[in-house]
């Protein structure tokens, strides 16, 4: 991208005919008003006739220039450029792809931490941190402790039971859902017997683990959220 970027400025100036090393032909008279005639002979007869035309139209000023013949470098500087720029670039690429080395150069790719594929994170997370995919129960138990049922976490858990819930389970009565209604066992309602009388720990495993037909939903909420939904479960039979 650098080189492009200098190539198109390099590209403007000599597009531009920058520098440029040839006879002055600039003259402060034309900004004024004055018109300039530009005439360029080769033989003296010429020259002689070409001066008396000006001179009978009433030129005012005539100035004679040798022409001398000089070489445009702006090829030679292009190529000058070229020559050191790919040299540059051959260089730094000889030492980004560890050809040369030297020991002043820092070399981040062999510095920093590779991680394979399938290999765990190098560095253990944070304490207190909460996990949010692998295993969130053993033996039955969250490992997880409850988040406390404070008016927020149920207002999060309504929300969340009517996204990866309600679609199954009915939260009162013996009506099914038209999806719940699929099901040989039915998803029990959430204020029925079944549900009724549960542990806040025992509502967070059949989320994570599922139970009898229920699938297990850990990929859909996070274990907090799961504890928001057992909370809501829980307000829902509390009266
Ligand atoms: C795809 C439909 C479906 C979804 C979504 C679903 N369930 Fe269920 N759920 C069921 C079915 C079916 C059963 C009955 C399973 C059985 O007994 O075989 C059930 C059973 C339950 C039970 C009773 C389990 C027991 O051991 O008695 C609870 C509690 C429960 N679901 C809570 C939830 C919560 C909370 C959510 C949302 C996070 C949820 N379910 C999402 C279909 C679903």
């Amino acid at each position: 991208m650098l080189g492009v970027i200098v190539g198109t400025f390099i590209g403007f100036l000599i597009e531009g005919g920058f520098p440029y090393f040839g006879p002055k032909l600039y003259d402060k008279r034309i900004a004024e008003g004055y018109i300039g005639v530009l005439a360029q002979v080769n033989d003296d007869v010429l020259f002689a006739r070409t001066k008396q035309s000006l001179t009978d139209h009433g030129a005012q000023h005539l100035q004679e220039m040798e022409v001398r013949r000089y070489r445009d470098p702006r090829l030679a500087i292009l190529a000058g450029l070229l020559v050191v720029g790919g040299a540059f670039a051959l260089f730094t690429l000889l030492i980004f792809y560890d050809v040369i080395s030297l020991p002043w150069w820092p070399d981040q790719m062999k510095e920093s931490l590779v991680v394979a594929p399938l290999q765990g994170p190098r560095y253990p997370a944070p304490e207190g941190s909460v996990p949010i995919q692998g295993v969130a129960v053993v033996n039955n138990q969250p490992l997880t402790a409850p988040l406390p049922g404070t008016e927020d976490s149920i207002q999060r858990g309504e929300v969340l039971f009517s996204l990866h819930c309600a679609h199954c389970h009915m939260i009162a009565g013996e009506e099914l859902t038209p999806v719940g209604a699929k099901f040989a066992v039915p998803p029990p309602a959430m204020t029925s017997d079944r549900v009724a009388g549960r542990t806040a720990e025992s509502i967070f495993v059949t989320i994570t683990q599922g139970r009898g037909l229920m699938l297990p939903l850990a990929e859909n909420l996070y274990p907090d959220e799961r504890w928001d939904v057992a909370n809501y479960v829980l307000s829902l039979n509390a009266d």
